[in-house]
């Protein structure tokens, strides 16, 4: 007889992972089942996110970073660095370090809260009396069986038609993070959240990065007002941004990679790099899943079709994360994984699509919550709007750090707050006071009131709140 547990989450990343901590912590016997293999062949667990996405991808924006301050900038703060050098082996090896610490942080957590894990691809077999085969095939082969299924999992990096990864010179997230010489000249398709990321690191380390976008505006989800600042700034950087241009042919020889492609006049060009990153956004996976062995539904694109709840076409299947519906983000995941657990339980678990933060960890770092002033105007909903620059943040100046502006907009007429838009320093760890402002429906004149510490970079939050009324104290 086959191994027999309440909750079978499919996927290790961060929806699946955190799914089966919570129905463990909540009093069910939960197996999670995930494939991902580590260069020795070990279990490698939480998914995309840790293994190729949000945590080599910051650990990378860090050291890039680091370096770019001591080349460039601690000058101004009369530090003389002689003889600097990158040791691209190290910067890397240290990389992987921080992803093998994440993944047996979660082997830990599973053992801590008792989930059962096993390494390999799970499939659907099929449904009987209400209870689902699961298929793992690993080193070994079984079947396991549960009342309750969860999927997560996640996506894959799309390709650009003809022109496969083979992560050598044409780069997915995962080549792109795994390069050891930084390249003289580096291509990027899509100016989206990885393009800029890895735009930044690679050009910090001394590439020359050029980036080319598909669509006539520069991040086009952003508040308009954000966007426009941050591409002066990254333009600045030396980050070569070209907008609404139409790619052709692709082709890769010794020397590289040469991208024929048109720009917004009209003009055919060809753009010739060392290797070329493609970042053009990312597909639902679910290959090896065999959802059609119990009649799984998945709509045009390839992803599971979900309610609001998580729930599929079948009973008791739910599915979380980058494999449905909705922003592409760790956090996103995590937040359904808890609310499918709970809702397993009988619980409410519920999950606020209006109040999910996006965080583009460039710098300057854009992060933003809720409704941009195009997406207000376009609703015709009446809004008052407050900016305050970090021009004039005493924390900033001292950083050295001034680039970029906080801005809040409130309704006309109740002062709730519908969304805040922040590029500058430190704007991941902003947004989260925005996030919870927002979750108790606050109004401006709610964080305008509140005291926040001096001098910090916190402080300009206040000051746009208070510029939503037209009284900022400092500007
Ligand atoms: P995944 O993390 O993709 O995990 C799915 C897991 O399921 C994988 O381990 C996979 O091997 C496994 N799996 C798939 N099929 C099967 C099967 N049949 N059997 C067994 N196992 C299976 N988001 C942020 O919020 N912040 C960031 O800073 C950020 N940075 C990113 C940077 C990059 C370069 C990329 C590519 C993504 C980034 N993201 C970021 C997005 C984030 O990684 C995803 O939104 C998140 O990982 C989705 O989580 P998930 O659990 O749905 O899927
Ligand atoms: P993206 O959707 O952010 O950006 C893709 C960009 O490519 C868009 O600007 C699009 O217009 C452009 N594009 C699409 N097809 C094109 C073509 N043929 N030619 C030229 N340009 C084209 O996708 P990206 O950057 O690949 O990232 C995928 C997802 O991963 C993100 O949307 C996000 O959900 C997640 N992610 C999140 C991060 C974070 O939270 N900090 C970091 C990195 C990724």
């Amino acid at each position: 007889m086959s191994k027999q547990f309440d909750v079978i989450v499919i996927g290790g990343g961060p929806g699946g992972y955190i799914a089966a901590i919570r129905a463990a912590q909540l009093g069910f016997n939960v197996a999670c089942i995930d494939e991902w293999k580590n260069a020795k062949g070990g279990p490698a667990l939480g998914g995309t996110c840790t293994n190729v996405g949000c945590i080599p991808s910051k650990a990378l924006l860090q050291s890039s970073e680091h370096y770019e301050q001591a080349g460039h900038h601690f000058a101004d703060h009369g530090i003389e660095v002689k003889g600097l050098s990158l040791d691209m082996a190290k910067m890397i090896g240290r990389k992987d370090t921080v992803v093998k610490q994440n993944n047996e942080g979660v082997l830990y957590l599973f053992k801590k809260n008792k989930v059962t894990f096993f390494h390999g691809r799970g499939s659907f077999v099929a449904s009987k009396d209400g209870v689902y085969d699961i298929r793992v095939a690993g080193t070994a082969e079984e079947v396991i069986s549960a009342k309750h299924i969860i999927v997560a999992t996640g996506s894959n990096a799309r390709t650009l038609a003809g022109t496969p990864f083979d992560e050598e010179t044409i780069l997915s997230n995962d080549g792109a993070l795994r390069m050891t010489d930084v390249p003289k000249k580096l291509g990027l398709i899509g100016s989206g959240v990885i393009g800029l990321e890895m735009g930044s690191v690679w050009r910090r380390l001394g590439a020359d990065v050029t980036v080319l976008e598909g669509l006539p505006t520069f991040l086009g989800a952003v508040d308009q007002q954000i966007a426009k600042e941050a591409h002066k700034a990254f333009t600045k950087q030396g980050l070569k941004i070209e907008l609404g241009v139409k790619v052709g042919e692709i082709k890769t020889g010794k020397k590289g990679v040469s991208v024929a492609y048109t720009n917004a006049k009209g003009e055919a060009l060809s753009l010739d790099v060392d290797k070329l990153i493609i970042s053009i956004g990312r597909v639902a996976n679910t290959i090896g899943l065999a959802p059609e062995a119990v009649g799984l539904k998945l709509d045009e694109r390839g992803a599971i079709v979900v309610d609001g709840d998580c729930k599929t076409n079948l009973p008791d299947v739910w599915a979380i994360g980058d494999v449905v519906r909705g922003p592409m983000l760790a956090h996103k995941a995590e937040e359904e994984g808890v609310a499918v657990a709970e809702r397993i339980a009988g619980q409410h678990g519920h999950v606020n699509f209006n109040t999910i933060p996006w965080v583009i960890y460039t710098n300057p770092e854009i992060a933003w919550v809720g409704q941009t002033e195009e997406q207000l105007k376009a609703a015709g909903r009446a809004y008052k709007a407050g900016t305050f620059p970090f021009l004039a943040n005493g924390r900033a100046r001292a950083l050295g750090d001034t680039t970029g502006m906080v801005k809040m907009l409130a309704d006309a007429a109740t002062d709730e707050i519908l969304g805040v838009h922040i590029v500058g320093p430190m704007a991941s760890e902003l947004i989260a006071e925005c996030v919870v402002a927002m979750e108790f429906r606050a109004s401006s004149e709610d964080i305008a009131r509140v005291c926040h510490a001096h001098p910090s970079l916190s402080e300009a939050t206040k000051e746009a709140a208070l510029a939503v009324d037209k009284r900022t104290l400092n500007f």
